[in-house]
């Protein structure tokens, strides 16, 4: 391998590390097919979510900001290409905290509230086994 090739290839992983130390994520580090599988509900009875990340972002053109968020002032101030945190992060299980609702309803806020509100019915909304999986 010539020099400047080796070179070239230092400074392609040295980019990537500058990268993954400064947290920055994007959409083609989240994965396809996320499963939704939090711990810590005091009773968890209805088991994990799957959820295609990739069809609601590329195919459903549901942008980033409708399901990321930081909030300040009231606003979300969260744009993509910044890092993502977990909901679980700020949305507790248990308990609300200051506007942050209980991890469970925010989910179902996000998720059926925007099904609810499609014209065509076709995503679940109602029915609780067409996302959950069961025990
Ligand atoms: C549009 C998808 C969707 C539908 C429909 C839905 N849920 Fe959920 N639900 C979620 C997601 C996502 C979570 C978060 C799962 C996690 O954090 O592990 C969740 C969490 C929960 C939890 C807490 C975690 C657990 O596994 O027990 C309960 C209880 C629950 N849902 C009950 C219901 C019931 C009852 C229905 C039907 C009336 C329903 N859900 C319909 C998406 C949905
Ligand atoms: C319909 C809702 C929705 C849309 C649209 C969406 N995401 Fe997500 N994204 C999620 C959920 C839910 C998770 C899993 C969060 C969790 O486990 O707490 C996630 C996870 C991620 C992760 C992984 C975080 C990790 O820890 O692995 C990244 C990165 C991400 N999203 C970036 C994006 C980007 C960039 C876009 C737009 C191109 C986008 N998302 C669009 C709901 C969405
Ligand atoms: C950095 C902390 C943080 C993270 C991460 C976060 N939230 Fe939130 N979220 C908040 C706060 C704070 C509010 C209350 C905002 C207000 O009304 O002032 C909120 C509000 C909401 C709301 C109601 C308002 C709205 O924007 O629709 C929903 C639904 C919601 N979050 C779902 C989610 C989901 C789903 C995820 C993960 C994909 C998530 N949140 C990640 C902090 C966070
Ligand atoms: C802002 C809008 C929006 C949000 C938020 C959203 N979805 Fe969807 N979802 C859609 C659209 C659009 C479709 C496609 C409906 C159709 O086929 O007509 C869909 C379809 C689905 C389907 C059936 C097809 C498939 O892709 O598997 C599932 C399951 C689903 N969503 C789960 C979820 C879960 C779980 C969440 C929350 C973590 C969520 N969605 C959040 C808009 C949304």
């Amino acid at each position: 391998m010539s020099k400047s090739r080796l070179r070239l290839i230092v400074a392609a992983v040295f980019t990537g590390l500058i990268f993954l130390t400064a947290g920055v994520l994007t959409a083609a580090d989240a994965p396809d097919e996320i499963s939704i599988e939090n711990k810590g509900y005091k009773s968890d009875k209805k088991g994990p979510v799957k959820f295609s990340h990739k069809k609601h972002a590329a195919d459903y053109k549901v942008k980033c900001a409708d399901c990321h968020h930081v909030y300040k002032d009231g606003k979300n101030v969260w744009k993509e290409g910044d890092p993502v945190q977990k909901c679980s992060e700020c949305h507790s299980p248990e308990e609300k905290k200051g506007n942050a609702d209980k991890l469970q309803l925010s989910f179902h806020k996000n998720c059926q509230g925007c099904h609810k509100e499609l014209k065509d019915k076709e995503a679940p909304y109602k029915k609780c086994n067409d996302c959950h999986q069961g025990k």
